[in-house]
């Protein structure tokens, strides 16, 4: 126990929805909101508190008035400006520190007990070690700033399939970022009651201030430490202001411990889009669809059909995550559990994405963008050509010039945070605590070769072994090597909390447990021609691969079969609308054998680092798909 003489001096409430009531078992400085009831939710924040030290605590309550006050105060610090209210009502803009654009993946730790129980795809640290590393960091690391209590849950608010956590964190932008992208405010304190479960997030940006030094926008720490202990459910942040970093409902959450409760309950968290898809006259089907970080989940998740698919809808259910559960009927039901969306920026325009893009037309935190001279935002790709002036995501001037030398007005992993609510394309189910049926799982890497524009695995093995497998060019998502082909299991590579090899077989069980397992997809849309350009047309004429799983679900589509299963001929797609003529198609779905052997090899390097751990039945899918390939080489 750490003692009283501990607990900071100055430690106040300025919470306003309660006269705040000091609860007598505190040190006398720790007052909560009289809604507070939870005796582990207080005696965490009291011991959290002694140790970050900050100048003062905040009872978030989510309400509107709280807001506006941080956003003011964020706009007085220069954390945000204030977007033109013509253009763009109640929205800001955020710049950050250029060293804090994105999720740190060799930074980001899983503390199990056992270095085993973490596999061989994660960082591991040894808890003990890793608790005193972070008590080192986070001892006065919050002096001269606020520690705001974030109350927030995955899922509908008291719905049995949400989690609860509790963010404490010192930046104000993480506050209201969080409560676009999660249900936050004090209704999750009466969900929590007296002893309710919820999941502890320490957060730092790790920029403690001196008596009267200044601040600066975006503070955060050379050193970094993304850490979770899955045993005893657990998420401490150090460093970061940025994403999936910081805003702790989302990755270290609702996927790598949520990813774990999944495991040990009979669930899957997934880094997967849900969206419902009708044909005219037809009945609503779902799918959940697995791409890596930037490969395209929101844009799919919000498709527009093209014009000759008049009658069909796509609806969204969900665009990042979601958590799967068998449903008495004996079919999958996922449920998203986020209330916003931190969507890639660059690339989104009224021909890629209308939806996305009528969705941020006000109450919107963009990061990163370029500020035009008019008070709006500007991204590569918004518009076919750029403003004549910007002011870049580094605060600098801009001109197209620029843009020709290679620099870019907006960073690649430029973000916009805004709620699934402003979302056009929003299913009326979005909400619905039972989630919704799932008929085809899709899984999706972003591939210049190799990977044909779709394939159906021929049963739910195959397709387990396909997503496990699944290879992707690496993106601005994370910090690293971009455009590096890297496997990228179940687009889970930096999300599942716990070994690799039992994830594969856990997804093998979940296949058993459901009476009708959805049809299991592969699909890639990035497929490049000899001068480097996508094929594909892609976005909104993904529909005709759509319309294809769709056909299949419901046993009208045909297929032929191929080494890798079963794939659409040309004359099995719908092109109507579209020129795109049968050497095109052939160059989206030529299965080369000299790629594909090239492809095995780097399965098989998968599975040797995965090693004892890994599932049989991938064993004998490997060697199957190994004397598929083999035999129409030799015909
Ligand atoms: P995270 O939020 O990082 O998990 O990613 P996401 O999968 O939601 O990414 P998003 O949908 O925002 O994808 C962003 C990138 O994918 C942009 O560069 C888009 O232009 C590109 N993209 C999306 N769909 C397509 C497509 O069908 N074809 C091509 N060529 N690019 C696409
Ligand atoms: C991703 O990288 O997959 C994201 C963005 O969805 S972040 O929340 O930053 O992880
Ligand atoms: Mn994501």
């Amino acid at each position: 126990m750490r003692g009283a003489h501990r607990v900071p001096r100055a430690l106040s409430s300025d919470c306003t929805m309660n006269q705040p009531e000091t609860i007598a078992t505190l040190a006398a400085s720790v007052a909560a909101p009289a809604d507070v009831r939870h005796p582990r939710l207080l005696g965490w924040v009291r011991e959290m508190a002694a140790l970050a030290k900050p100048e003062r605590i905040v009872w978030c309550d989510g309400s509107d008035a709280e807001n506006e006050r941080l956003v003011a105060a964020m706009l007085e610090s220069g954390t945000l400006r204030k977007l033109d209210p013509v253009r763009r009502p109640n929205s800001f803009l955020a710049l950050s520190d250029p060293s804090d654009v994105a999720r740190v993946e060799d930074r980001t730790f899983i503390c199990s007990e056992r270095a085993e129980d973490a596999g061989p795809t994660n960082n591991w640290r040894a808890p003990e070690a890793m608790r005193a590393t972070l008590h080192e960091l986070f001892d006065g690391a919050m002096r001269g700033r606020t520690m705001y209590v974030v109350p927030f849950s995955m899922g509908p608010i008291g719905s049995p399939i949400a989690q609860v956590g509790v963010e404490l964190t010192d930046s104000p932008y993480v506050v209201a970022s969080m409560r676009v992208m999660t249900r936050m405010g004090r209704a999750v304190y009466g969900v929590l009651g007296r002893d309710g479960a919820f999941v502890p997030c320490m957060h730092s940006v790790g920029a403690p201030l001196a008596p009267g030094q200044a601040d600066v926008p975006w503070p955060c720490a050379e050193t970094k430490y993304i850490v979770h202990f899955p045993e005893s459910r657990e998420i401490w942040s150090y460093g970061s202001g940025y994403g999936g970093n910081a805003l702790l409902g989302k990755k270290c959450l609702a996927l790598r411990i949520a990813s774990v409760m999944g495991r040990d309950e009979g669930w899957l968290a997934e880094h997967m889009l849900i969206l419902g898809v009708t044909a005219p006259g037809g009945r609503k089907l779902h799918v959940a669809a697995a791409f890596p970080s930037a490969c395209g989940k929101t844009n799919f998740a919000m498709l527009i059909p093209p014009r000759a698919f008049a009658g069909w809808k796509v609806t969204t259910i969900g665009e990042d995550i979601a958590w799967i559960k068998p449903g008495a009927d004996g079919r999958f039901r996922a449920i998203n559990p986020e209330a916003g969306a931190f969507g890639v920026a660059p690339g989104t325009s009224y021909e890629s994405n209308p939806n996305a893009m009528e969705m941020l037309k006000a109450n919107v935190i963009f990061t990163n963008v370029a500020l035009t001279d008019d008070g709006d935002v500007w991204w590569e790709g918004m518009t076919r050509e750029p403003p004549a002036h910007l002011v870049d995501w580094q605060g600098r001037d801009w001109t197209p010039a620029d843009g020709k030398a290679g620099r870019k007005a907006a960073h690649p992993n430029a973000r916009f945070t805004v709620s699934m609510r402003q979302c056009p394309s929003i299913d009326a189910d979005w909400e619905n605590p039972d989630g919704v049926p799932i008929d085809a799982f899709v899984f999706g890497g972003r591939r210049s070769d190799t990977a044909p524009l779709v394939v159906e695995a021929r049963t739910w093995e195959e397709g387990v072994y396909k997503a496990a497998t699944m290879g992707s060019e690496m993106t601005a998502a994370a910090a690293g090597t971009v455009g590096e082909v890297r496997r990228d299991p179940f687009a889970m590579l930096p999300f599942c909390g716990y070994h690799v090899g039992d994830y594969f077989a856990h997804w093998l069980a979940m296949g058993r447990r459901v009476a009708r397992p959805p049809r299991i997809f592969a699909v890639n849309w990035f497929r490049k021609d000899g001068a480097g350009r996508y094929v594909w047309p892609g976005f909104g004429e993904n529909m005709r691969v759509l319309q294809w799983i769709v056909g299949r679900c419901e046993g009208t589509a045909s297929a032929v079969e191929t080494p890798l299963g079963w794939m659409p001929a040309y004359h099995d797609l719908v092109w109507d609308g579209l020129a795109f003529a049968p050497e095109q198609y052939e160059v989206v779905t030529a299965i080369r054998q000299e790629e594909w052997l090239r492809e095995l090899a780097s399965h098989d390097a998968l599975f040797d680092r995965i090693g004892a751990r890994r599932p049989a039945v991938l064993a004998h899918e490997r060697e199957r798909l190994g004397r598929h390939l083999i035999a129409t080489a030799i015909e």
